[in-house]
């Protein structure tokens, strides 16, 4: 396997390429490269955050409708009225979060809507403070932007939760905001409504935005429930509340995103939105709405399904003597502690992949406080995870554990 060799491989081809600094900057996706580097091999993909689940019908109903329309142009930068009047309808029934449409801009997923906001309100030099470990995209718009990435840790000693303490102590004269991902990819880890009083309470004393990423909102077990930031102690006007249809819907490959926020902040992300994509696709928005006002009880079912396969595969990596793994609480990620097996997560992911042909991601590409982890994603079959479970538990054993 090749991989590692391969990442090295694009690192010295970019500095040979001469890019710009911006660029040449940019910490590359772990989870991409592994993604594209595995072609149609006997290798089971447990790396990417992709539902296996198929679009709603009804969903795709609409995209061919509005495509046989001629629903097929330019739209506007903030995205469709109607969908922005479905976003907000859904924000303020679900979520409980009074924003109008014209505080909404729709973007190209979550990614998009992410991508421009940190744009949008980071100078060269300005600091931002990010889960430790968290989604690694985060780090690299933040590079890009110029700006700088301070980690608050999520230990798993802690139940993965923050340390408030230790984020009121890493806020400086430079903070601009803080990225807050409940329910959290890598760690499945849901905030409870104290926890999110907290950041609120800092946003509110130390003047800083709050980014609330809720992609992952209606993927939660046990009881949970996902609560969002805005709603919390009187920070409504401090946060941006950022979401897409991707993961609850099954349509990753749409690109429907969405940010929510103060009117001059969604104006500044409009004007970007306009600068780099012009607008969402005109016809997944008119889908985005089928998805937003159709039947929800698809989502449960997909839910209940993640739910089955989470017990069985946690359960299966926890009975091998050197993995230990918390039960997620949310999203479709097991965050599995390897340090017993080896240290080093970069090791134990070609391990597995090597021996077990089995792709999870390192730890550490989430940031340093994964390190000794392996991330692995239960949105596959559950043939495909007794298959995995197996080949894990095989090659560790065949090492003598
Ligand atoms: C925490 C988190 N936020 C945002 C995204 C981006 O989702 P999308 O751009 O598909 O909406 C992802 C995707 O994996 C994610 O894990």
């Amino acid at each position: 396997m090749l991989i590692f060799a391969h990442i090295l491989s694009q690192v010295t081809k970019l500095v040979e390429e001469k890019l710009s600094t911006r660029v040449s900057k940019l910490p590359l996706s772990v989870i991409r490269i592994l993604s594209d580097s595995v072609g149609s091999s006997d290798v089971i993909k447990l790396q990417a955050g992709d539902p296996d689940f198929p679009t709603p019908e009804h969903v795709i109903k609409e995209a061919q409708k509005a495509a046989e329309e001629g629903f097929t142009h330019y739209t506007s930068n903030f995205g469709i009225k109607p969908l922005r009047e479905a976003i907000s309808q859904k924000l303020k029934e679900e979520n409980g979060l009074d924003y109008n449409p014209e505080q909404i801009c729709v973007t190209n997923g979550a990614t998009g809507a992410l991508s421009l906001t940190l744009l949008a309100l980071l100078n060269e030099g300005d600091e931002i403070l990010l889960p430790d470990p968290g989604w690694p995209n985060y780090e690299h718009m933040v590079s890009v932007a110029g700006a700088v990435s301070i980690r608050y840790s999520l230990k798993r000693e802690n139940g993965f939760t923050p340390d408030i303490e230790e984020i009121e102590s890493k806020i400086t004269q430079k903070t601009k905001a803080i990225i807050v991902n409940t329910p959290s990819n890598p760690l499945g880890a849901v905030f409870s409504k104290k926890v999110l009083e907290g950041f609120a309470e800092i946003a509110k004393r130390r003047r800083i935005y709050l980014i609330s990423d809720e992609v992952y909102e209606k993927i939660v077990y046990d009881g949970n429930e996902h609560v969002s930031l805005g709603t919390v102690d009187d920070v409504f006007e401090r946060t941006i509340t950022i979401n897409s249809l991707s993961k609850s819907y099954a349509m990753t490959g749409w690109r429907v995103g969405y940010v929510a926020g103060p009117k001059k902040i969604i104006e500044a992300v409009a004007s970007l939105n306009s600068t780099f994509n012009a607008c969402p696709s005109s016809i997944a928005q008119r889908a985005a709405i089928a998805a937003l006002t159709g039947p929800q009880d698809i989502v449960k079912q997909m839910v209940a399904q993640y739910l089955k396969r989470r017990n069985f595969f946690v359960a299966s990596l926890n009975e091998i003597p050197v993995v230990s793994a918390t039960m997620p609480q949310g999203a479709f990620y097991v965050f599995a502690d390897f340090s017993k097996f080896e240290k080093s997560s970069e090791k134990t992911a070609k391990f597995l992949l090597e021996k077990a042909r089995v792709m999870g991601v390192p730890g550490n590409a989430f940031g340093p406080s994964g390190e000794g982890f392996v991330r692995f994603s239960f949105a596959s079959s559950l043939e495909e995870l007794k298959e995995a479970a197996e080949r894990i538990t095989n090659a560790l054993r065949a090492m003598s554990y």
